[in-house]
């Protein structure tokens, strides 16, 4: 049995969501499939590794598996993880695969459990491998579409194309997200302020994100990504990158933790098709549907 979850984008918002401010995210067109078959032992195959479970190399599916055992006994299944989703750069990988594995797995073993059963168990398999975790990333994986959290109202923003353009550093969540933890602790009443700003721009993109003004969203972007520059998470090679992009006509963002990872762009079809050329970059558009059994 083939399953398949999608990948997501932060469009804005990160960081200062930490804090109980808006965020506004969406599923994309990249996605993890997990292809499960009942196995006389266990097996997980990835472009990582082949292992048995393995909670060092395969930890998301070995967590899967362990906790999807407490509603059907599995004796021996064999895994398959092609991915379409760049690791490590927030783009959601982790939750895609978790949520792919669980609903292949439901399938071929007949568990009979609903979306919200798999969002539930993906939720605790992100706590099981980070021990702290906001559980949006399954939740947009679950159930595709386009999202303004923490309330979870749906958002219409279809037929967006964003440009990721790949910082080719690696980003680390806890490492950034503790970052601005201590800037904040030095500096409170600065940094809520600057919160409430990032809070300010999520609601606003709303509108301008619905009516595809690429004027506004530019702005929205450029303001977003300046705050975060202020709270310390962009760096040196980020910065002259959104500059290039800046002179290639693309206004660019950290999506996620930053330090390092994915930024999002928009701007005109010709920026973006001469970008997509020049950047280690890739377009996606947002995904209304969440996973699913392929066919
Ligand atoms: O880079 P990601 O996909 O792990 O996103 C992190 C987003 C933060 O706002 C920095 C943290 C969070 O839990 O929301």
């Amino acid at each position: 049995m083939i399953a398949s979850a999608p990948g997501k984008v932060i469009l804005f918002g990160e960081h200062a969501v930490v804090y109980g401010r808006h965020a506004v995210v969406t599923a994309i067109n990249r996605r993890c499939y997990a292809d499960v078959k009942k196995s006389s032992e266990i097996r997980i195959r990835s472009s990582i590794a082949t292992t048995e479970l393995d909670f060092d190399k395969h930890p998301y599916v070995s967590f899967a598996i362990k906790r999807f055992m407490s509603f059907s006994p599995i004796s021996g299944v064999e895994i398959k993880i092609r991915s379409k989703i760049p690791v490590s750069s927030g783009l959601g990988s982790s939750a895609a695969v978790t949520v792919s594995v669980l609903k292949a797995l439901d399938a071929e073993f007949e568990a009979g459990l609903t979306n919200e059963d798999i969002y539930e168990i993906a939720r605790k398999v992100e706590l099981d491998v980070q021990g702290r975790a906001s559980g949006t990333d399954p939740f947009i994986s679950t159930y595709g579409g386009s999202w303004l959290i923490p309330e979870r109202k749906k958002i219409g923003v279809d037929n967006l194309r964003i440009l990721i353009i790949d910082s080719q550093q690696s980003s680390v969540t806890s490492e950034m997200v503790s970052k601005v933890a201590k800037l904040r602790e030095r500096y409170p009443e600065i940094i809520e302020d600057i919160f409430d700003a990032i809070d300010s721009i999520s609601l606003r993109s709303i509108d301008s994100l619905e009516k595809k003004d690429f004027s506004k969203i530019s702005d929205m972007v450029f303001i977003n990504q300046c705050l975060l520059r202020s709270i310390s998470i962009s760096n040196e090679r980020i910065d002259e990158l959104i500059s290039r992009l800046s002179r290639d006509g693309i206004t660019a963002k950290i999506t996620g933790a930053g330090g390092g990872g994915c930024l999002i762009g928009f701007g005109s079809d010709e920026a973006i098709a001469s970008v997509l050329d020049n950047y280690p970059a890739f377009a996606v558009e947002p995904e209304l549907e969440g996973v699913k059994i392929e066919h």
